[in-house]
C-alpha cells in the first residue's frame, strides 16, 4: 500500500518562470519513515505544498492515501497532516484556541477533539493559554506540528521542520514523530540535513535542481555515502590519472572520492606515483552533503 504517489510532477512558477520540478517519481509506502533530503532550493518545498494543496502543479499526478488530489482535494486533506517551513500562526489566537479553530475547520465534533492530549505530547501545557508572539521559535514549531495532527491523519509531513529548534527540543519532536510512525502513521521528512535523514528515516529519495537523483533504502544510500574524498596537491601539473571518480580541481589539485572499504589510500598514491607526480600536500573529507550531491549528478 501506499501513502504517497507521484508520478511525474512538474512545476513552473509563473513568477520568474522557474522550473522547480521536473518529473518528479516518488513512491512512499504506508507506514515508512521518509526522508526527502537535498539541498536548498532542490524542490522539497515545492513538493510539500503541492501536496498540501497550497500550490497548484503544472502537471502529474499526486496521490494521497489511494485520492487523487485532482479528484478529491478535500478528502485528501483528510489524510494528511501538514507542518509546513514558514513559521505562519494566527497571531491573535493562543495555543489552546488555534488547535480548538483548526480542528473544527476539519469538522471535529468537540467530543472527539484531543486538543488536550495534543498538547500534553508535544509539551506545549505550560503556553496553552499564551499567543505566538510570545513563544520562542521551537515552541511555534511544536505548535505547528500539534496543528497538523488535530485531525489525526494518517501521513504527517515535516517541512524542515528543526531548522532554528535546539537540541533538547529537536530530540523532543523526533522521539514523538518516532512514537506516531511506530503507531502507524506514515512519516515524510524533507531535510539538507544528512545526518537527521540517517537517523530517523528508513527510506530516503535525494533531490537536486527540481529532480530525483537517487531513491533507496537508507542502508543502501549510505553506503554509497560512505565514501570518501582525497584531495591532493601535486608538484607537476596533472594530465591524466588512471582513477575512478577522478576531479580535476585544477591543473594541479584533484580530488578523489573513493570508498575506503574497497580501495586503500596507498592504491591511489601509487598510482600517482606511477605517473611521476609528486604530491605537496593531501588532505581527506568525510563527504557532506555538497559532495555526495556532486557525486550523485556527476
Ligand atoms: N512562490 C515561488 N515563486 C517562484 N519561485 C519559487 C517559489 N517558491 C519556490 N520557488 C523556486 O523554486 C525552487 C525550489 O524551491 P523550494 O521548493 O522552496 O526548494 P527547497 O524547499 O528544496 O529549498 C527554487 O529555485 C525557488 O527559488
Ligand atoms: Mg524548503
Amino acid at each position: 500500500m501506499l501513502a504517497i504517489e507521484i508520478k511525474n510532477l512538474s512545476k513552473t512558477y509563473k513568477k520568474g518562470g522557474k522550473l522547480a520540478l521536473k518529473l518528479i517519481n516518488l513512491q512512499i509506502k504506508k507506514g515508512s519513515f521518509f526522508g526527502l533530503l537535498g539541498p536548498n532550493g532542490a524542490g522539497k518545498s515545492t513538493i510539500i505544498n503541492i501536496l498540501a494543496g497550497l500550490v497548484n502543479k503544472s502537471s502529474g499526478m499526486v496521490n494521497i492515501a489511494g485520492i487523487n488530489l485532482d479528484e478529491d482535494p478535500q478528502a485528501a486533506k483528510f489524510k494528511i497532516g501538514i507542518v509546513p517551513q514558514e513559521l505562519v500562526l494566527d497571531p491573535f489566537f493562543s495555543v489552546r484556541e488555534t488547535l480548538e479553530i483548526y480542528a473544527g475547520y476539519f469538522g471535529i465534533k468537540k467530543s472527539q477533539r484531543r486538543t488536550d492530549e495534543i498538547i500534553e505530547a508535544l509539551g506545549l501545557k505550560d503556553k496553552a493559554n499564551a499567543v505566538p508572539r510570545s513563544l520562542s521559535g521551537g515552541m511555534r514549531r511544536r505548535l505547528l506540528v500539534a496543528k497538523a495532527l488535530v485531525h489525526n491523519p494518517e501521513i504527517l509531513v515535516l517541512d524542515e521542520p528543526t531548522a532554528g529548534v535546539d537540541v533538547e527540543l529537536r530530540n523532543q519532536l523526533w522521539d514523538y514523530v518516532k512514537k506516531l510512525n511506530q503507531a502507524g502513521t506514515t512519516i515524510l521528512l524533507t531535510t539538507h540535513y544528512l545526518e537527521e535523514a540517517e537517523k530517523l528515516c528508513d527510506e530516503i529519495a535525494v533531490i537536486n535542481h527540481g529532480q530525483v537523483i537517487a531513491h533507496d533504502h537508507k542502508e543502501n544510500l549510505m553506503k554509497l555515502l560512505s565514501k570518501k574524498e582525497l584531495v591532493i596537491e601535486t608538484c607537476e601539473d596533472v594530465l591524466e590519472v588512471d582513477l575512478p571518480d577522478f576531479n580535476l580541481l585544477t591543473k594541479n589539485k584533484i580530488s578523489i572520492t573513493y570508498d575506503p572499504t574497497k580501495i586503500a589510500v596507498e592504491n591511489i598514491l601509487q598510482n600517482l606515483a606511477a605517473k611521476n607526480i609528486h604530491i605537496k600536500d593531501i588532505a581527506t573529507n568525510q563527504p557532506d552533503l555538497e559532495q555526495v550531491f556532486r557525486y550523485l549528478v556527476r
